[in-house]
């Protein structure tokens, strides 16, 4: 019995709190990876946790408030159990640094994205209270990640941004662009072939600029030829880097899905050139129009900023439009959010709040609209999907998503997830497809 309670205390548990991007998600994997060799386990409570670790993102202002309220809820716990160790990582604490101490001098030590390694040094002591360190020449080092899913994958291919669009602080947080060596990430996409993952989501800020000792559609090539993998996807890809050669490769290559997420931002040119975009909107629907020429059926989803510095109604007519014209599959749209550092927030002629918001909703309605539609153009078709599990809100059906990314129900069968089954769609709704399994 005592030997038990022994064992217990040395078994720490650790809760990550995870906010922003899949490059986010994927940080945390990472942590958790290290931490695994380090002892620790996953705690399913934070208040049953040794360490809790803020995984954060400063993207806008509500994903920092979103932060700081839950770190405040954490305080009176801190209270109760001094021994609880409280760290901040991620976008804010590579931005912020030692100002985090000031504002909740309960938090233990900081780091920032390029220095999750530090975590190492945890059972020793040997965690310096802030590693926020950016050093460009060094290769951030391959670190174990430890992943929840067993079927699909995020594998990052390169780390940084150095596009500094002028709305944007990523580049801040996240250092100046490196990418991963191509035998690196072969030999991690292999070994997830041998685990039973069967999509592997390549992670970038701008992948397409990744540039090692091949470049991205020759790291595509590499990988589609990785046994066990039947699906390769990537994000994020940045129009003005949008290659003819890269959509030769999603067109050729059998595994790379018929979807790209290419943020557009604004459909009026003049507001792409202040926000430093490096591409016009004549240039991004070139893109778009050689896209869809050569993979039909590609599914293409956008990022729409709303209210920039400076948009004027025609600005903003020109989205309209420019939503009207493309037809996206879908897109995420946020409110301009001025980001301490960056251009933007230095303009003159700020937005107000009712205007952004005006603005954000009638960008949404229009794109809710043609999402659904063409959704339910799906109606009928014959679609391959991945089975993934059961459906998050109804135990008795399952869910896979299609090539193109689009989320699909269907009712419970006995099938194994991870296992490609055909489905007829048989309703195409807002946010998802309905379907049942049929024969190929
Ligand atoms: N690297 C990717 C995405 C980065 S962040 C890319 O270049 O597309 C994801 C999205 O957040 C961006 O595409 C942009 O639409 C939005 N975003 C970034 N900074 C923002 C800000 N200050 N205010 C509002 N939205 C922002
Ligand atoms: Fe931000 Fe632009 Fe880099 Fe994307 S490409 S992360 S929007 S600076
Ligand atoms: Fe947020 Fe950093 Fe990702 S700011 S969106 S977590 S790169």
């Amino acid at each position: 019995m005592i030997i038990h309670v022994k064992f217990l205390k040395m078994v720490k548990t650790v809760y990550i709190y995870t906010f922003g991007c899949q490059m986010n998600v994927h940080d945390s994997e990472k942590m958790l990876g290290v931490l695994q060799k380090e002892g620790y386990s996953q705690a399913n409570d934070p208040l049953m946790a040794d360490l809790i670790i803020f995984n954060t993102c400063s993207i806008r202002q509500k994903a920092e408030q979103k932060f700081y309220s839950e770190l405040g809820r954490i305080k009176p716990y801190k209270k109760k159990k001094p021994d609880i160790k409280i760290a901040v990582a991620g976008c804010i604490a590579q931005h912020e640094g030692e100002n985090i101490f000031k504002k909740a001098p309960y938090v233990d030590f900081i780091f920032g994205p390029q220095n999750i390694h530090i975590l190492e040094g945890l059972t020793s002591g040997r965690t310096a209270p802030v590693a926020i360190k950016d050093n460009p020449e060094i290769t951030i080092r391959d670190l174990p990640a430890k992943r929840s899913d067993g079927i699909k994958a995020w594998v990052t291919i390169m780390y940084g941004c150095n596009n500094f669009c002028s709305y944007c602080i990523v580049p801040f947080t996240r250092g100046r662009e490196r990418s991963r060596p191509s035998e690196n990430i072969y030999s991690e996409v292999k070994e997830l072939a041998g685990k039973g993952y069967r999509e592997i989501t390549l992670l970038g800020q701008n992948v397409n600029s990744y540039s090692s000792d091949i470049d991205f559609p020759g790291l595509l090539k590499k990988l589609n030829g990785v046994g066990g993998i039947e699906r390769i996807r990537f994000i994020t890809s940045h129009p003005r880097d949008l290659s003819e050669e890269l959509i030769d490769a999603v067109s050729g290559l059998s595994k790379v899905c018929e979807h790209i997420h290419l943020p557009m931002q604004s459909g009026s040119s003049n507001i792409l050139r202040v926000m430093n975009r490096g591409y016009t909107y004549d240039d991004y629907i070139r893109k778009i129009s050689s896209l869809r020429k050569k993979v039909p059926g590609i599914s293409i989803t956008s990022d729409i900023i709303s209210g920039f510095p400076g948009e004027t109604e025609n600005d903003h007519l020109f989205t309209i439009k420019a939503l009207k014209e493309i037809e996206f599959d879908g897109i995420f749209a946020f409110k301009f959010s001025p980001r301490p550092g960056t251009k933007a927030a230095e303009m003159q002629d700020h937005l107000k709040d009712e205007i952004k918001s005006e603005r954000l909703s009638e960008i949404l309605k229009v794109q809710d609209e043609i999402t659904t539609r063409k959704n339910r153009l799906l109606e009928g078709t014959k679609q391959e999907i991945l089975l993934e599990g059961y459906s998050k809100t109804d135990k008795e059906k399952l869910t896979g998503r299609t090539r193109t990314n689009k989320i699909v129900t269907i009712p419970k069968i006995d099938i194994e997830k991870g296992t490609l089954i055909n489905v007829l769609i048989t309703k195409g709704r807002q946010h998802s497809l309905e379907g049942r399994p049929v024969e190929k």
